[in-house]
């Protein structure tokens, strides 16, 4: 796809991977669709940035956890973007615990903010493609759904279902939209978790020694959507972290 003039979706694109991701696509000319829910300021503070770049950013707020306002959402933003060419899924919740420690109150949090409400942006911004155009979806993944491991049980519960999303929208939309999956490993420190030397942990975990970006993630997508043949994809970025 020729990015120049494409509109995209990008959910939590305010702020950490979402912000990089924002940037680098409206350095590739690409109209900004930026969703946000908490993160107000940050949103207006990038919208501002990235206007000056020349292209197209509006601002949509929604808790992407109420599922049933995810169609009057997209309908939303199709008001300002009669076509949204391309989604990028990355609002994400990242809650601890293992399988003893569920409730059903973080179940229904964690499903629906990191897996349903993908599922239902995907299926809105499927319906607003003609027959005879093209879209892109990027889902953001983690690395950490190719190994299993009890920490953080639901999240990557949600996590691996995501990936098997990806492959099963990429069979049942094609030819018209692409949907392929990046995988980040260690990035960034968490919020609450500021205190964390993050290079001490990546030179104990990871092969390559060195941490992720925002940045990278960003320009990987951008290689995703320049690839017309490329659909069910999966790029891992964790610099061998997760190497089986
Ligand atoms: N950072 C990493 O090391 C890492 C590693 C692997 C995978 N990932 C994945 O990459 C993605 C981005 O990660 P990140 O660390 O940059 O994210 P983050 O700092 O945890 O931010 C989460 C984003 O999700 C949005 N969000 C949270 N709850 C929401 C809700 N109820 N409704 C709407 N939006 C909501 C937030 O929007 P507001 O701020 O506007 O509220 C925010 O933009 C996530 O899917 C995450 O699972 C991250």
């Amino acid at each position: 796809m020729k990015l120049k003039g494409k509109t995209a979706l990008i959910t939590g694109g305010a702020i950490r991977i979402g912000k990089a991701i924002s940037t680098e696509l409206a350095k590739n000319g690409v109209n900004i669709a930026m969703h946000y829910h908490r993160s107000k300021s940050e949103a207006l503070h990038l919208q501002k940035e990235l206007r000056g770049k020349g292209v197209k950013v509006e601002l949509f707020k929604a808790d992407i956890s109420d599922l049933e306002s995810i169609p009057v959402f997209f309908e939303e933003v199709n008001k300002t973007f009669p076509q949204i060419d391309i989604l990028v899924n990355n609002a994400g919740v990242f809650p601890k615990g293992g399988l003893l420690d569920i409730n059903k109150e973080q179940l229904d949090q964690v499903f629906g903010i990191n897996l349903f409400a993908p599922l239902f942006l995907m299926r809105a911004f499927a319906k607003q493609i003609p027959d005879n155009g093209q879209g892109k979806i990027v889902n953001i993944v983690d690395a950490k759904v190719f190994k299993s491991e009890p920490a953080r049980f639901a999240y990557r519960l949600t996590k691996v279902a995501l990936w098997e999303a990806t492959k099963l929208a990429a069979m049942e939309l094609a030819p018209r939209i692409t949907v392929n999956a990046i995988s980040p490993g260690l990035m960034m420190s968490l919020a609450g978790y500021e205190h964390l030397d993050m290079q001490a942990v990546a030179e104990r975990r990871v092969p390559l020694k060195i941490l992720g970006s925002g940045e990278i993630v960003a320009q990987n997508l951008i290689h995703i959507l320049k690839q017309d043949f490329m659909t069910g994809n999966n790029i891992i970025i964790d610099g061998g972290e997760y190497i089986s």
